[in-house]
């Protein structure tokens, strides 16, 4: 954005006497996300003398992408720094600008393997500010009140659920289900299909060697128990839920489990939350004994866009908020994973949030969706995948037949190579 009025840059000079800039920054609206960054602001702008506007984004990861993808094709002037899903760093690559000069007094704290996943040709192309693996989030007080233990494989939570909500229902509870999740057609609705087909052994959708593995029966088995929980355990609603929608029927106290990511747990122990203290959180569910746990892994992260003309001052902020001051109280406040390993061993943090430090291996053997593979085809790649189960769960064709079509369109897409 361009300097401040003269009056104001002359009020505005910084210690290092470099002139305060305007900048703008567009993130998403998921949780509180929104009333963080503002507090940082504020707290930046006094350190610095620099001015942050926030440019807000819908809570979408895939209509997020669209915009984004709009406004660096058009040479966008107006947005300085964009929070970015970990997922975007092959396709917007070339738009951002090169951070390894100017983190390197940092880089060597942050997961090596976080940081790889936004290195693309040797250009670290944003900074983690956060990373995400899901749980199965679980109601505590109606597990004891049955009498039944955490599930550990998908059809044990679908009995336990059943069961769960039969009886609320039985008791007065109209409106309880026994468990929400992700269905709407977008990325959230991969990450979930991603979990229920790796976890089922039916392979990662294109292998990390380029092979195209989706149309497999374990991974159209995993799909068909999917489909089986609408409109018996999981209100048919859910063919429209992202995160946001999932979380409101938990956190009213209308479901028995849900799979989201870790800004909920904060969240349902806010005191506005009807399960504050009622739950626990879970890896997710398995197929079968011996087959390992797969949550997809997450994650958000800051890039500065080409197109800046205040890339100096737009890098201080990034480095502000990946910082460790800032990821910690990120972690406190909103329950979000750190991606610096030091802060897992934080005195504070595990008082607040107590689930975090056994969430460490949960994220580092968290499943990785075929971005790093797919490169710039990898939204396309991703909304076949999520077309082709939105079209299963919501009856339209079989699992079997929707994944035979998707090989071939894959197979298109892939051409020579990916
Ligand atoms: C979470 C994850 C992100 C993912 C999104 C899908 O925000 O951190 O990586 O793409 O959910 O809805």
């Amino acid at each position: 954005m361009k300097l401040l009025a003269t009056a104001a840059i002359l009020g505005a000079m910084t210690a290092s006497g470099a002139f305060a800039a305007e900048l703008s920054i567009a993130a998403n609206s998921t949780g509180k996300n929104v009333d963080f960054l503002r507090a940082r602001f504020v707290e930046f702008e006094a350190k610095t003398g620099h001015k942050v506007n926030l440019v807000t984004m819908p809570s979408s990861s895939s209509e997020q992408f669209g915009q984004y993808r709009l406004w660096l094709a058009a040479g966008n002037t107006d947005v300085d720094i964009y929070q970015t899903d970990i997922v975007w760093a092959p396709q917007l690559a070339d738009q951002f600008i090169d951070l390894t000069e100017a983190t390197k007094d940092v880089a060597a704290n942050f997961f090596p393997s976080i940081i790889a996943s936004q290195t693309v040709n040797e250009r670290l192309v944003s900074l983690p500010m956060y990373t995400d693996a899901p749980a199965m989030y679980y109601r505590k007080d109606l597990l004891e009140k049955y009498g039944k233990q955490p599930p550990k494989t998908w059809d044990e939570l679908e009995a336990t659920a059943k069961e769960i909500q039969e009886k609320e229902r039985a008791a007065g509870q109209a409106d309880f289900w026994g468990f929400v999740f992700q269905a709407n057609a977008y990325e959230g609705l991969t990450c979930n299909a991603l979990e229920w087909i790796k976890s089922s052994g039916g392979g990662q959708i294109i292998e990390p060697d380029g092979t195209i593995s989706i149309n497999n029966e374990k991974a159209a088995a995993a799909i068909d128990r999917a489909t089986g929980w609408i409109g018996t355990i999981t209100p048919e609603g859910v063919l429209a839920y992202k995160e946001e929608e999932s979380r409101g029927v938990w956190q009213t106290g209308n479901a028995a489990f849900m799979r989201n990511w870790p800004y909920a747990y904060a969240l349902g122990n806010g005191d506005d939350s009807a399960i504050k203290g009622k739950f626990g959180v879970l890896p997710l569910p398995v197929a079968a004994a011996g087959d390992q746990p797969s949550s997809a892994l997450g994650g958000w992260n800051l890039a500065v866009s080409k197109y800046s003309d205040e890339q100096e001052a737009a890098i201080e902020l990034v480095k502000f908020l990946a910082s460790s001051e800032v990821q910690k109280k990120r972690a406190v406040e909103l329950s979000n994973l750190p991606t610096l390993s030091a802060l897992y061993d934080d005195p504070d943090i595990a008082a607040s949030q107590p689930f975090m430090a056994s969430w460490k291996p949960i994220f580092q053997n968290a499943v990785p969706r075929p971005s790093a593979v797919a490169k710039v085809k990898y939204n396309e790649v991703s909304s076949k995948f999520w077309s082709a189960v939105h079209n299963t769960l919501s009856g339209n064709g079989s699992a079997a037949d929707n994944l035979e079509l998707l090989e071939v369109e894959l197979t298109g897409l892939k051409g020579d190579a990916w």
